[in-house]
């Protein structure tokens, strides 16, 4: 018996039994490789299938040539057959349910690497700069109806006991739904009926073709969070539509739509704390007396999953990320080890990636999308010897887990009074608390390994020769320096403004471009500063993870952060001049209280060479080697301490 009594008990869903009430939804991996399925997204399944979920809702099978969009994403091709297969009878054999989503994505399919154009209702595009799509025509409607139903055939082919219809997300279907994306003249336009009337045909032609074999449910935006857009009237009203004349096996709420910055909001980062959408969602389950409804975006931790199905609205939750970030989060909450959880920060390096067109990682769990190579268990080193990591940080604490767990002798030296590294500074910022939560989770996991971690600990080279481990792993990070100001004076670095130090006006020099600029920036404007953030880049917080970038940007405008982008500041005593090569135009800022220069820091390898030197085994990881973000430093980390 665990704490959490609604998440262990079973549902049904449509007539399939859950043995749990959380599932893993939909989420494109880019493992696919030429739109095809691969023995990748097998192993990955299948793990998070053995760790415990409930159901697993694959990624989206892309109904007609007209959406492959991502190199990595999946057609609905006859030929993905026989690995589909493989997946659901691994998701299957480790007990959970499995269905696919299935999906058309219209305008905003990134159709860049077939040269094909991008379907739309009408010829709106989803963002500025996104391809013009074309308007599809009654017979191209047709088509892509029937490709739907191709697709939910092969879906049932392939042993999937469920299909998950797209009407959200700003996907085709949700473009038909929308106000602000379908202006179509003919039937299929105008009033909500009209606009509902295209992605009710297809439903109802899915339902006649597979709804005796398969779980029919559609996913849906409770609020597309676009002015002018579907709001949450319109989807409490599709939800009642859809509970009451339709046979659908559930209905999957989330929210969103493919438009700047309202997609960034499907992916809740950790700024937006825990279960942001719950009432929205909440809202649209109550129209369901029919219907069970499963809900979706950020049921971060356990807790959040039972609080939600508390509410007695829920059939069940997705913990998505959180199953990315650690398959085993169930398994280990029934066996009674939860702090065992790898958490899931919502760092949105994941979706980063996909945004990048690159496979799916996770910054915690640098093994995902590589389960079959790499063991959870990383096996024993046929040479177990003395590691000596010299930093505490995320890096550091990882490789000397991962060593730990090999079998070596590990020990840690942190300069700083507790481990955690940039984690420390990085967690004040307004909404990075949960940054805390990696610091913890690994802190714990070196304790249990009985692994040492001398804090207040500075690492010279007589003291490590002195030790004489047969490795050093030096996970120092990178130094980061105040600087003076030319007409300023000595500018105030990130940790000034995350420790509080700053006062009404002040102005952020940003060659920093990632989420340190951010979060100095949210927490200064936060705290009552007016804010300029001036960077030579042509756009604001370029580091920062593309959907994550989205919300960021809108919180700082919100907050009247000033963003100047392809600029640059001079000074002279308290005045600022700011100057933009974007508009042609130059701007004076009086009584600034303070500048922070968020210049890139200084990796900090002083120790390597002088070791290596004296004859040592010297591996030098993370920002030791050049200060990047906490996705590359994990992913070093990780690697070494495998090979250790
Ligand atoms: C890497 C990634 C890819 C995603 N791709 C899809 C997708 O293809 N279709 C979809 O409906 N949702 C997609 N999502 C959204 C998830 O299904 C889910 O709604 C979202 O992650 C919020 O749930 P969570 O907080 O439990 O992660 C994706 C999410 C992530 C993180
Ligand atoms: S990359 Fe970040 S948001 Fe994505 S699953 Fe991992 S910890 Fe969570």
């Amino acid at each position: 018996m665990t704490g959490y009594p609604r998440v262990f008990s079973p549902v049904d869903i449509g007539g399939v039994a859950l043995r749990n009430r959380v599932f893993v939804s939909a989420h494109t991996t880019n493992f696919g490789v030429d739109f095809l399925p691969t023995e990748r997204h097998v192993a990955y399944h299948r793990e998070r299938a053995r760790g415990g979920a409930g159901l697993i809702i694959t990624e989206p099978l892309r109904v007609h040539p007209t959406s492959l969009g991502r190199a990595g994403g999946l057609a609905a091709d006859p030929a993905a057959l026989p690995m589909l297969t493989k997946i659901t009878e691994a998701v299957l054999g480790e007990g959970a349910a499995v269905f696919s989503q299935i999906t058309h994505a219209g305008r905003h399919s990134e159709n860049v690497f077939r040269r094909a154009a991008a379907w739309g209702p009408t010829s709106h595009r989803w963002a500025a700069g996104g391809h013009v799509p074309h308007a599809m025509s009654r017979r191209e409607m047709v088509q892509v109806r029937d490709a739907y139903v191709r697709a939910a055939h092969l879906v049932a082919a392939a042993g999937f006991q469920g299909v998950e219809i797209h009407f959200g997300h700003g996907h085709l279907l949700h473009q038909f739904i929308s106000p602000a994306s379908n202006d179509r003249a003919d039937a299929y336009g105008g009033s909500e009926e009209n606009r509902l009337r295209y992605p009710l045909e297809v439903l109802d032609a899915v339902l006649d073709a597979v709804g005796h074999d398969l779980v029919v449910g559609v996913r849906m935006s409770a609020d597309e969070l676009v002015a002018g857009g579907q709001d949450l009237d319109a989807g409490r009203r599709i939800a009642h539509l859809l509970d009451t004349t339709r046979p659908i096996g559930f209905l999957n709420v989330s929210l969103a739509s493919y438009t700047v910055p309202s997609i960034g909001h499907h992916v809740a980062d950790m700024s937006e704390g825990h279960t942001p959408y719950l009432e929205q969602t909440l809202t649209v389950a109550k129209e369901c007396t029919r219907t069970p409804v499963l809900a979706a975006c950020r049921f971060a931790d356990l807790a959040d999953a039972e609080r939600g199905l508390a509410t007695g609205l829920l059939a069940a939750v997705a913990m998505t990320r959180a199953h990315i970030a650690d398959p085993f989060l169930l398994a280990k909450a029934a066996a009674g080890e939860e702090h065992r959880i790898r958490p899931c920060v919502s760092c949105n390096f994941c979706i980063g990636e996909i945004a990048g067109h690159r496979p799916m990682t996770c910054m915690m769990n640098p093994r995902t999308g590589r389960e079959a190579e790499w063991p959870e268990q990383p096996g024993t080193s046929p040479e177990p010897g003395r590691v000596l990591v010299v930093g505490g940080g995320p890096a550091g604490m990882e490789t000397a887990r991962l060593a730990a767990e090999r079998g070596h002798s590990v020990q840690v030296w942190e300069i700083g009074p507790e481990p955690g590294g940039q984690l420390r500074i990085g967690r004040r910022g307004v909404g990075r608390g949960d940054l805390d939560r990696l610091r913890a989770h690994l802190q714990h996991r070196l304790a249990e390994l009985a692994v040492p971690v001398r804090t207040s600990t500075p690492a010279t080279v007589a003291d490590v020769l002195a030790e004489g481990p047969d490795a050093v792993v030096l996970a120092t990070g990178a130094r980061h320096t105040a600087r003076e100001v030319p007409g300023w004076g000595p500018a105030l670095t990130a940790a000034d403004v995350l420790r509080g130090r700053y006062g009404r006006t002040v102005v952020v020099l940003d060659d920093d471009g990632g989420w340190t600029a951010a979060s100095v920036a949210e927490t200064a404007a936060r705290g009552g500063a007016t804010v300029h953030l001036v960077t030579a880049a042509g756009t604001a917080l370029p580091g920062v993870t593309e959907y994550s970038r989205m919300t960021a940007v809108e919180r700082l405008r919100g907050l009247g952060v000033q963003l100047w982008t392809t600029a640059d500041a001079t000074f002279t005593r308290d005045t600022a001049t700011i100057t933009s090569a974007l508009v042609d135009a130059t701007t004076t800022v009086p009584d600034v209280t303070d500048v922070v220069a968020l210049d890139p820091p200084a990796a900090r390898d002083d120790l390597a060479a002088p070791l290596a030197d004296a004859g040592l085994t010297v591996h030098v990881i993370g920002d030791a080697v050049a200060p990047r973000t906490l996705l590359e430093a994990m992913t070093e980390a990780h690697v070494l301490g495998r090979s250790l």
